[in-house]
């Protein structure tokens, strides 16, 4: 059964084992086992409902991988109290796959029913696929040779981006996953769809009529979706060279919000329903020009003796990369709502800071009353959607200046969710939990992945042209001309 997470707040997670196949890597350190302590702090985890099991090549042992666990949350900023070491003690557990053959997997069914037993778990069962992408099918098999994804409970198998290079290889895929598990229990993630805002976005938009009658063509004059980041491929960049910003983005964490944004109302807040919501956005997109594709890559930057390497001085990297770090383009969507409205989607590495907004820009006041003004004088009404680094909205509008002449100025009403709740959740967290209790809203389906990249699949294809940009700087100049030639330009900030 798909359910949606809209008041069922409440529900509790039924007891299981949640085991992490490659769980000694960077994710499960940084991501999977910060928000489990979470959960654990806010009483969703406990130790009689939730045991977690690490699996992985290397032979570290039970206390290794405590340890492992241990300082890795102490370096995010856990004291080492009593509770984190009880928790390291009482709930995580290791079995080594040294091979990754056959047998290691029968020897983790074996290990795995023995917790149930010991533990008087019933067989529900969570696979977090933590692994670099080759090794997902591999996994699968493995799984399913040793009877894991069938229980008398129940099975979730969790799925990491990227899913798939391109549309064939995510078709093969969901193949595989759909020849032993059925849709409802593959939960391929997205963490941009965890995030707190971008659900808001959903209560925004539709718990607040006043914005929802102005969310069309007729009075939105176009979309802005950013994800600037200030880091470069860090040590990533041998799988960086391999992705790039269209697959390691745009294809998942930028789509995801386009649709998020552009969607129609769903008869319900059920998973499938705003699924199937999100799914038409990209059924409603028509082939993006190549002329309306800008690719960028970071040069090397030097500021007061330093210098900030080029992507193609990065380790991993070859030094004639032509792979992109920063991608812009238009898209159109052809319905009823948004035609001849653009979206423009962008994102890049080493850009200035770090920002994830959605602007939309309203159209310009269809009047003359102001025509003694200097043209260009009026803003445009703004609504500003931040995801980072803090999130909020802002509405910005113009106002008189006091006094005489009469002039405008640009004022914007803040929302501050920090301000407002509190410390957010975690997307990692918020979306764990959403496993646990089996809840799909917040994730992706076979077929929006493929449809995605049957989008994103003719841009791949062929030679690109690569425009270089600075380390540092918003990226090269062509993405400013691309907008500037619908006659807008890129919004930062409100
Ligand atoms: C990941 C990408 O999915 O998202 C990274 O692989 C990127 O390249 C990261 O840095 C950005 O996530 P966030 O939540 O920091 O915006």
């Amino acid at each position: 059964m798909i359910r949606g997470p809209f008041g069922m707040a409440d529900q509790p997670v039924e007891p299981h084992i949640f085991i992490i196949l490659g769980a000694t890597g960077d994710l499960t350190r940084r991501k999977l086992l910060p928000a489990l302590y979470r959960l654990r702090d806010q009483g969703v985890l406990e130790k009689r409902n939730t045991l977690i099991v690490g699996a992985a090549l290397p032979e570290i042992g039970e206390e290794g991988f405590r340890l492992w666990a241990f300082e890795g949350l102490r370096k995010a900023g856990w004291p080492s109290d009593k509770a984190l070491r009880a928790w390291c003690e009482e709930c995580l557990y290791y079995h080594a796959l040294p091979t990754g053959n056959e047998q290691d997997y029968e020897a983790l069914a074996a290990y795995v029913r023995r917790l149930e037993r010991m533990h008087g778990l019933p067989e529900n069962r969570v696979f977090y696929l933590a692994l670099p992408p080759a090794a997902v099918p591999d996994a699968i098999e493995g799984l399913d040779h040793a009877v894991l994804l069938k229980s008398h409970g129940w099975v979730r198998v969790v799925v990491e981006k990227p899913f798939g290079h391109d549309f064939h290889s995510a078709r093969a895929l969901n193949t595989l996953l759909h020849r032993y598990l059925e849709e409802p229990q593959i939960y391929r993630i997205d963490h941009y769809l965890g995030k707190e805002t971008v659900q808001n976005l959903l209560a925004f938009r539709f718990a607040n009529p006043i914005f929802e009658s102005l969310w069309n063509r007729n009075t939105v004059e176009n979309v802005q979706i950013t994800v600037a980041e200030d880091i470069g491929v860090e040590h990533r960049g041998a799988y960086y060279q391999q992705a790039g910003a269209l697959r390691d983005m745009v294809q998942n964490h930028l789509t995801q919000l386009m649709t998020v944004v552009a969607m129609e109302v769903p008869v319900s807040f059920e998973a499938g329903a705003i699924q199937a919501e999100r799914l038409k956005v990209l059924h409603s997109v028509s082939p993006i020009a190549r002329e309306d594709v800008v690719f960028g890559q970071y040069t090397a930057w030097q500021i007061a003796g330093h210098t900030i390497k080029g992507y193609r001085e990065e380790a991993g990297v070859p030094g004639d990369s032509l792979t992109e770090t920063y991608v812009a383009l238009k898209v159109d969507i052809n319905n009823w709502r948004w035609k001849g409205v653009p979206f423009y989607l962008r994102t890049g590495k080493r850009l200035p800071r770090k920002l994830t907004q959605v602007a939309v820009t309203f159209r310009e006041a269809p009047t003359q009353v102001f025509r003694s003004l200097e043209p260009g004088s009026i803003a445009r009404n703004k609504l500003v959607i931040t995801l980072q680094p803090s999130e909020g909205f802002s509405l910005c509008f113009s106002v008189k200046s006091p006094g005489r002449p009469f002039r405008l100025a640009d004022h914007a009403l803040h929302f501050d969710y920090e301000k407002a709740f509190g410390q957010l959740p975690e997307a990692y967290e918020t979306l764990l939990r959403d496993i646990m209790i089996g809840d799909q809203t917040l994730f992706v389906s076979a077929e929006f992945t493929e449809t995605a990249w049957r989008l994103y699949d003719p841009l791949l294809q062929g030679e690109k042209t690569i425009h270089f940009y600075t380390a540092g700087t918003w990226g090269p100049s062509e993405a400013d001309e691309l907008v500037a030639r619908y006659g807008h330009q890129w919004q930062l900030g409100w």
